[in-house]
């Protein structure tokens, strides 16, 4: 049976290794190993997942701690989904966001999203600032 472990600290995290399976699982929006890094650990809450040592999800969330949060990075290697593997990553970043309206984007996991309790909002709209992941 998979064994899976979740992790909500950073310590010891492989970033390459974040990044190539991403990469593999056309999931990589073109951060550096650095970037990710910077991303995960500038978050809120982060979770990642592990099935024997290997990065198998990643979930994190933007937050004020106090009203409002932002869920991004919401990921499950291909060879693992449909195990309730997201869901649990994600249960696990809404367990620290009591009281708080949480908002996140996606293209086409609508229903999973709705599973869990999240609700259409009718608009969304974003805005790239300069060019996306220059940061200087
Ligand atoms: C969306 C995603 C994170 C789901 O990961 P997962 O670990 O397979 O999710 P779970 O096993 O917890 O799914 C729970 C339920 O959500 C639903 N679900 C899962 N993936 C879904 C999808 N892509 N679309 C619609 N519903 C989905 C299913 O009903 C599933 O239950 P079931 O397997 O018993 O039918 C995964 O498919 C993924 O990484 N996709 C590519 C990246 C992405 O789109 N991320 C979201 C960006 S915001």
């Amino acid at each position: 049976m998979l064994h899976v472990t979740y992790k909500t600290d950073l310590d010891h995290v492989d970033w390459q290794e974040m990044k190539t399976t991403l990469q593999q699982d056309n999931f990589d929006n073109g951060r550096s190993c650095e970037q990710l890094k910077t991303s995960f650990e500038n978050s809120y809450a982060t979770c990642i997942a592990y099935a024997q040592n290997q990065i198998i999800g990643t979930a994190r969330v933007l937050s004020d701690g106090v009203c409002n949060a932002y869920i991004v990075d919401v990921w499950t290697y291909t060879p693992f989904r449909r195990q309730g593997i997201a869901t649990t990553m994600i249960e696990t970043l809404l367990s620290s966001l009591p009281g708080q309206h949480v908002y996140l984007f996606t293209d086409d996991a609508v229903n999973f999203y709705k599973k869990l309790g999240f609700v259409e909002q009718p608009v969304g709209l974003s805005k790239i600032i300069g060019t996306w992941l220059v940061n200087q």
